[in-house]
């Protein structure tokens, strides 16, 4: 058996990918590995277990730094090198860690300046993971000299399928505060604005007697008495983002002069970690790469595991992504981390592969016994080999083996939801109006009510050409460039149906509000204009003429051209327009003017999804099945997703992947379990992103 190792070239704006010599192009399905944990003879156990289960994609030395390089003046690469071969003559594919996540002690202790300081001042220490400067310069030479010499010793080994740059980039350090960081904001900046005047034009620093007379005023938003400056807060975001993203190009640089094997690195596309903007970093990586946890602390944890299997695939640009890591049962950081249960990985493995993904691969192979991650859920449990939870990564190892025709394949969908990392920190600063109105939220509810119509959705950038879509959802996008507001204005000129919810539009990209009445930017394809938002306190709501609650926030809006579709029955504003539908050129702008109940949002969505001609896959709703196609040049593979309590029966021709068998009009799906039929191309669904 070989590895495909994938290498996905960029052009301008499409992704292609260029396979490598290989026999079998199989799904990846791997896990992180840390054998320097674990005596010897533990790695030849290890060995036959991964043979056993299918693992041919294997990320090592990700924390490795202590371990090759114990001293400065001492590399040790005995036990890398040993491991390395164990894993080829196993047949099983590295994904080579640069091993630089976390600095060895003897590196902090020799050059404290490296430890990241956070906003009021006080410094992180060692003792944990990740505790570096992403600007500090020192660091960077240690790191790169560590990936160089990484580089140099297995670029050519066979083995090497992928290279696993660092970890998670800014899980835990994304912002530093030091006056290191503060130097390198200023150039930064220096590099945005050119002149001081056009900073303080865009900062607003009129406001509160901020005006910089010298760059070397200039900091970082360190803790202030009362709030800060936003547009400072908001570079400050960028300049972190682009720092991090610096750093990995600098790692990348080294590894590709080396190396002909693929360079990634594993994004966080997840509802908790906001600070990078993935849509910069995309283009950087050979393949995208996502890990991807069930977070227990949201309101619809399966829902938000779609959205970011979706959102990885638009990063990816439609092409096909690695899952890097997610979890066989809890984890370790969440206020109650909760076991999955059985099928349940299963499930969410099969829909990351269902929204695009061609490798499944978790943290970790053997769970520890010791460190902060030992209760962390593993391939290999502490109960071992016999234990229920290895037989599911057994079964899902060959879940994938069975699955491998459709590797490559592309998912369809024909509706495009707009999302931004810059519109998500802009949207949460502070001083809003409401403090009920989460970016992430909101992009959730709209995801969700699609989600429960059995409408798959592309996630796309600001500013992505849209022309292919017959619908597209712009929830809270506060901050748009002009650029980016004409590009749906465009759209919807042109034919296109475009659903705006409130609080988008608002600013530019200096956080400066847009005049005239809002939503801004999208008043004209609005057809409205507001003059004033009326957040609603708490749990008020307000009756609606459709029948729906309007909840979180109203605003004072006029009629512009469009016309009302469910207009406000109870509180101040009763009579004036809450939802609206405008013709425009010749497509529809619709606007959601508040924040509409569940079921409301549900129904609206579903009037405006069959008035676009956009075909549910399945008519799901309130069946808790999902639905979702890949396709190839030859075929459609319909992956459906059981999540309910109940049996789900759908028409189907074609023939079953997972089990071999033969449909033939009607495709039953037992509760909890997976289905994935090759079937012929369907007429109805002519997008694929
Ligand atoms: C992240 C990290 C891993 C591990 C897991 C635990 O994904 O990359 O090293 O800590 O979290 O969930």
């Amino acid at each position: 058996m070989t590895i495909e190792a994938e290498l996905t070239v960029q052009t301008d704006d499409v992704r292609t990918s260029v396979g490598s010599s290989h026999d079998a192009a199989l799904l990846e399905f791997g896990c992180d590995y840390n054998p320097e944990q674990w005596p010897r003879e533990v790695w030849a156990e290890d060995m036959r277990l991964m043979r056993e289960a299918g693992v041919n994609l294997v990320a090592i030395n990700i924390f490795g730094w202590a371990s090759i390089q114990p001293k400065e003046s001492e590399f040790d690469f005995e036990a890398l090198d040993a491991i390395i071969e164990l894993l080829h003559q196993n047949h099983i594919g590295v994904n080579l860690g640069t091993g630089t996540s976390s600095p060895p002690p003897w590196l902090s202790t020799k050059h404290p300046e490296i430890l990241p300081v956070v906003d009021d001042g006080t410094t992180r220490w060692p003792g944990g993971r990740q505790a570096w400067c992403p600007s500090s310069p020192v660091f960077r030479r240690y790191a790169f000299a560590l990936t160089e010499a990484v580089a140099i010793r297995y670029g050519q080994h066979p083995a090497v399928k992928l290279w696993h740059v660092s970890n998670e980039l800014g899980c835990h350090n994304a912002y530093c505060f030091c006056d290191v960081s503060a130097g390198a904001f200023r150039r930064w900046l220096i590099a945005r604005y050119a002149t001081l005047d056009s900073l303080n034009t865009a900062w607003g620093t009129a406001f509160w007697s901020q005006r910089y007379s010298d760059w070397s005023e200039i900091l970082p938003p360190r803790l202030t008495l009362s709030t800060s400056n936003p547009t400072q807060q908001l570079d400050f975001d960028r300049f972190s983002s682009d720092e991090l993203l610096s750093y990995y190009i600098g790692e990348a640089e080294i590894l590709r002069r080396h190396s002909s094997a693929p360079v990634t690195t594993n994004f966080m596309v997840t509802a908790h970690i906001t600070s990078q903007d993935y849509w910069q970093w995309a283009p950087h990586v050979d393949i995208v790469a996502n890990d991807h946890y069930l977070d227990h602390r949201l309101a619809s944890p399966l829902h938000e595991l779609s959205f970011a299997a979706d959102a990885t695939r638009g990063l990816a640009l439609g092409s096909p992504w690695i899952l890097m890591e997610q979890s066989v049962g809890a984890v370790n950081w969440q206020p109650r981390n909760l076991a999955k249960v059985p099928g349940e990985m299963m499930r969410n493995s099969l829909t990351h592969v269902a929204r695009g993904a061609d490798g499944v691969c978790f943290f970790q192979w053997r769970a520890s016994i010791q460190g902060s991650e030992k209760f962390h859920s593993a391939m290999l449990p502490h109960a071992g080999e016999g234990s229920e939870k290895f037989s599911e990564v057994l079964e899902l190892g060959a879940a994938l083996q069975a699955l491998k025709e459709i590797r490559g394949s592309r998912v369809v969908s024909q509706v495009a939801l707009v999302f931004s990392w810059e519109a998500w920190w802009a949207t949460d600063l502070d001083s809003r109006p409401s403090e009920d109105v989460r970016y992430i939220d909101q992009v959730h509810r709209v995801y969700t009510a699609l989600w429960e119509l059995g409408v798959t959705v592309d996630v796309v950038q600001p500013g992505a050409d849209l022309s292919a879509y017959a619908l597209v959802v712009v929830p809270c996008l506060y901050l748009v460039t002009d650029r980016q507001a004409q590009v749906i204005e465009d759209y919807a000129s042109s034919g296109g149906h475009v659903v705006v919810t409130f609080f988008s539009g608002i600013v530019d990209e200096d956080d400066r509000v847009r005049l005239g009445g809002y939503p801004g930017a999208f008043r004209e394809l609005l057809g409205v204009s507001s003059e004033e938002f009326q957040p609603l306190a708490g749990d008020e709501s307000r009756a609606l003429s459709s029948g729906a609650r309007g909840h979180v926030w109203t605003e004072v809006t006029s009629l512009r051209g469009a016309e009302t579709v469910a207009s406000y029955e109870s509180g101040s504003l009763a009579g004036r327009p809450a939802v609206t539908r405008n013709s425009f050129g010749e497509g529809v702008g619709w606007y959601l003017g508040t924040q509409l109940d569940a079921e409301g949002l549900t129904q609206f969505l579903a009037t405006v999804v069959a008035e676009a001609g956009v075909h549910a896959i399945a008519p799901t709703r309130g069946e808790d099945v999902e639905v979702v196609i890949r396709r190839s040049d030859d075929n459609d593979y319909v992956f459906v997703i059981n999540h309910g309590d109940a049996e789900a029966e759908l028409p189907a021709q074609g023939f079953e992947l997972l089990h071999s068998s033969a449909v033939d009009g009607a495709l039953t799906v037992p509760p909890g379990e997976v289905r994935v039929v090759r079937t012929a191309h369907s007429p109805n669904y002519d997008t694929v992103s």
